[in-house]
């Protein structure tokens, strides 16, 4: 594929079943092995769709070994990471997007983004390399992969090797 196979309105995207929440957290693991350096991730999907649940086990696989808690309350929670901090911020509750000053957030140190309920804080978010989308469907749940850079498009590249060829409840 060259970069002109990227287009607005036709960006390639994966699709995956997670049969139960141990899928979830094996592709959260997937997802870590195979990031860029740098990347701003959006996790899109309704409330119980699993968004919190793959967070957690991607922090878990770049080696956080504290607590990990839901930002829900305080919209983020940061980790200081060996490549630079990660954060995870939930926006579910923020009153408007100008919130998002007041965290004092700096992008240059920043590895890793992931954010949950990124509509609410549009417009003062970075753009995502990659948006993840999670749905409930029967017992377990949908994932869908669209790039939003060229960077984000070879991420999901590797992932679609890595998830064909391990085993994982996936694909
Ligand atoms: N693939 C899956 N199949 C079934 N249940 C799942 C799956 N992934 C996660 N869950 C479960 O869904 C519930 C809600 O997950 P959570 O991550 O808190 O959702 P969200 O952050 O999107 O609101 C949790 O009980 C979790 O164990
Ligand atoms: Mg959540």
């Amino acid at each position: 594929m060259t970069e002109a196979s990227i287009q607005a309105g036709a960006a390639p995207t994966s699709r995956y079943f997670l049969v139960d929440a141990d899928a979830t957290d094996q592709f959260g693991r997937e997802l870590a092995a195979a990031q860029p350096v740098t990347a701003v991730v959006h996790l899109q999907g309704e409330l119980g769709a699993g968004k919190s649940t793959l967070a957690r086990a991607w922090l878990r696989a770049l080696g956080v070994t504290g607590p990990i808690r839901s930002p829900t309350y305080t919209l983020v929670e940061r980790y200081p990471l060996d490549g630079g901090e990660a954060l995870h911020l939930d926006l579910y509750r923020i009153g408007d997007a100008g919130e998002l000053e007041f965290l004092g957030l700096d992008e240059a140190d920043v590895a890793l983004w992931l954010i949950e309920w990124p509509e609410r804080g549009s417009g003062a978010l970075p753009r995502p390399d990659l948006t993840i989308e999670l749905a409930v469907e029967g017992d377990g749940r949908t994932l869908q992969l669209t790039p939003g850079t060229p960077a984000g498009r070879d991420w999901i590249g590797r992932v679609d090797v890595a998830v064909q060829h391990g085993e994982g409840g996936s694909a």
